[in-house]
């Protein structure tokens, strides 16, 4: 709430990194969060209204409104994150071994769009620094998920399968649940395990993996994230093949996109990479629709995708989703959008009478 100090040393927070380039103004943003600057001391409990189970994977939230990979990406700052109000948070993409990913400058904002462009490309601490990081915070206000991803010579040499299951093997104690990134479009390579029998393979040798882990160690719920350039046969094809894997819980719908709407005003438009924020908004839905009406109420769907406002994450409830997941509108309003979002969601919630 404003006037506390936390509070005011969030937004002047917020105002300092909008100065800032944006890869500059998260690493700032990072280490303040991480040293404890601005996050509130006491958080609210959600309103009972807003609380969700999804079906499927059982998950719990105190409100359906996470925070999507690639802001924490080294498991750094979930706690404060979720004291800030998200109802869960999803670390990552966390790859095996440390890498730098490319070259900088890497991330554009494309203020006029309310967009983000992003060819990060995986940078990461590695598997080792994101397990310290997880077990430092066991006690949390809400479930902490990690996305694992392969690394770039890996995929280069043909051979994701191993990355994905050295992920879940490390994590797989200290996390609320799991996402397999095969949808980043900064590792070449990546999307292509999307398609057809490579998707098999890989959610075989994962689920064989997990049903390892999950004896061992007990349930945790893994998810897909797909992206959100796939045409209707494809949709139906990972469907079908989410459906039938040895053990998947859900889909998170959906990563960036490579494609340029003619909308786009910023002037980065036309930089490489994946394009997030509210021009995703209406393609990222579109794609949820479709794969609700393939897999209906089989596994949970996540909405992700240009979410700014109440009523954009209730068009993703109403698109299928259980629960959402924002990032971009972050870096155009700082964590309080969280708060803003609770507020415009509920009464949206409200059965009619
Ligand atoms: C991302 N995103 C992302 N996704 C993922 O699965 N792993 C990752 O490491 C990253 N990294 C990342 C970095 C940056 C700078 C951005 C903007 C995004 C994608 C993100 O989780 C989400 O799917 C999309 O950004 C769409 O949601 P928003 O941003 O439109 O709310």
């Amino acid at each position: 709430p404003a006037g506390k100090p936390e509070a005011m040393i969030a937004e002047l927070g917020v105002d300092v990194a909008r100065k800032l380039p944006a890869e500059a103004a998260h690493s700032v943003t990072i280490k303040a969060l991480k040293a404890g600057l601005g996050v509130p001391l006491n958080t609210p409990d959600d309103p009972p209204a807003l609380g969700v189970t999804l079906k499927r994977s059982g998950l719990n939230l105190s409100n359906p409104i996470g925070l999507a990979a690639g802001f924490d990406k080294n498991a750094d700052v979930f706690a404060a994150m979720l004291k800030f109000g998200f109802g869960f948070v999803e670390c990552g993409t966390v790859t095996p071994k440390p890498q730098p990913g490319n070259p900088r400058p890497r991330v554009f904002r494309l203020p006029e769009d309310r967009g983000v462009i992003n060819r990060l490309g995986f940078n990461n601490h590695g598997l080792d620094y994101f397990v310290r990081r997880l077990k430092h915070e066991t006690v949390r206000r809400g479930p902490v998920g990690a996305n694992v991803g392969a690394n770039k010579a890996n995929m280069e040499a043909n051979t994701p399968g191993p990355d994905y299951i050295a992920g879940m093997n490390a994590v797989w104690r200290y996390a609320d649940y799991l996402t397999l990134n095969i949808s980043s479009p900064n590792t070449p390579g990546l999307r292509g395990l999307q398609d057809g029998d490579a998707l098999i393979r890989l959610l075989d040798q994962c689920g064989t993996a997990a049903k390892t882990l999950d004896r061992d160690y007990g349930f945790r719920p893994v998810f897909l994230k797909v992206a959100p350039d796939l045409d209707d046969e494809a949709i139906k094809q990972i469907a079908a093949t989410a459906l039938n894997a040895p053990y998947l819980h859900g889909l998170i719908v959906s990563n960036t996109t490579i494609a340029r709407p003619d909308t786009l005003n910023g002037k980065h438009k036309g930089q490489a990479g994946g394009l997030s924020g509210a021009p995703l908004m209406d393609k990222s839905t579109e794609v949820l629709k479709a794969f609700s009406g393939e897999i209906g109420d089989k596994l949970d769907l996540i909405g992700v995708g240009g979410i700014s406002s109440g009523a954009d994450v209730h068009a993703k409830l109403k698109a299928g989703a259980q629960a959402v997941q924002l990032y971009s509108a972050l870096v155009y309003e700082g964590p309080g959008l969280v708060q803003r979002l609770k507020d415009e969601l509920e009464p949206l919630l409200a059965p009619a009478t």
